[in-house]
């Protein structure tokens, strides 16, 4: 099995167990149709607060991006495969939405930290959309946003260099302009797919 091969693969093992909360915390978050909401002191949480810096350098908090819904993307720029991939589907589908796009604020989050730093963030987000921002920060504040998202990372040392990948969760999550869960999307979902839950949110 290649490389690639096996980083998709664990890419996907570590997604399994985020995305069996994410079905959970997905159906609380719609609610039973017609009837009250329900208070349940066992909802599942995702997303929450959160202290970042940007790829300009700028602190930035969940505050930043109110009244804008947020996708959410964590991985990181040395990723060979699995992170373009996923954040190429992003823009296609904030592409896909049209006038609506600027409704929606595609966020790549870094989880390795100690090489992405603002300026790495800055020359690789305009890769992808030049709306993309790029965020990264202590790993104390990727640790906490991590947790809150469920995300699962891993720092791999690679045997083939002297460099270390990391092993990481490839979800895009969509946050709701209050900064609530809406949905997330699991690998392979398609740009039109993304676009069409996201305008369904629009409305
Ligand atoms: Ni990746």
């Amino acid at each position: 099995m290649g490389k690639s091969q096996r980083l998709i693969i664990l890419a996907l093992l570590a997604s399994i167990a985020a995305l069996a909360v994410l079905l959970v915390a997905q159906i609380s978050a719609s609610g039973p149709k017609g009837e009250a909401p329900v208070v349940s002191t066992g909802k599942p949480q995702v997303g929450g607060p959160f202290t970042l810096t940007d790829e300009t350098g700028k602190t930035v908090t969940q505050d930043d991006f109110k009244g804008q819904f947020m996708l959410i993307y964590f991985g990181f720029t040395f990723c060979p495969d699995v992170c373009p991939t996923e954040l190429q589907v992003m823009a296609a589908a904030i592409n896909a939405l049209g006038d609506d796009a600027d409704q929606v604020t595609p966020i790549l989050i870094t989880v390795d930290p100690a090489r992405d730093t603002p300026e790495v963030m800055a020359k690789y987000v305009p890769q992808f959309s030049p709306r993309l921002k790029g965020l990264t920060g202590t790993p104390e504040q990727i640790a906490q946003v991590a947790k809150e998202y469920r995300v699962f990372y891993e720092k791999v040392q690679d045997d083939s260099s002297t460099d270390y990948t990391m092993d990481h969760s490839s979800i895009v999550y969509l946050m709701g302009p209050d900064g609530q869960f809406l949905s997330f999307f699991p690998p392979a979902t398609s740009p039109d797919e993304i676009a069409a839950k996201i305008k369904s949110f629009i409305g």
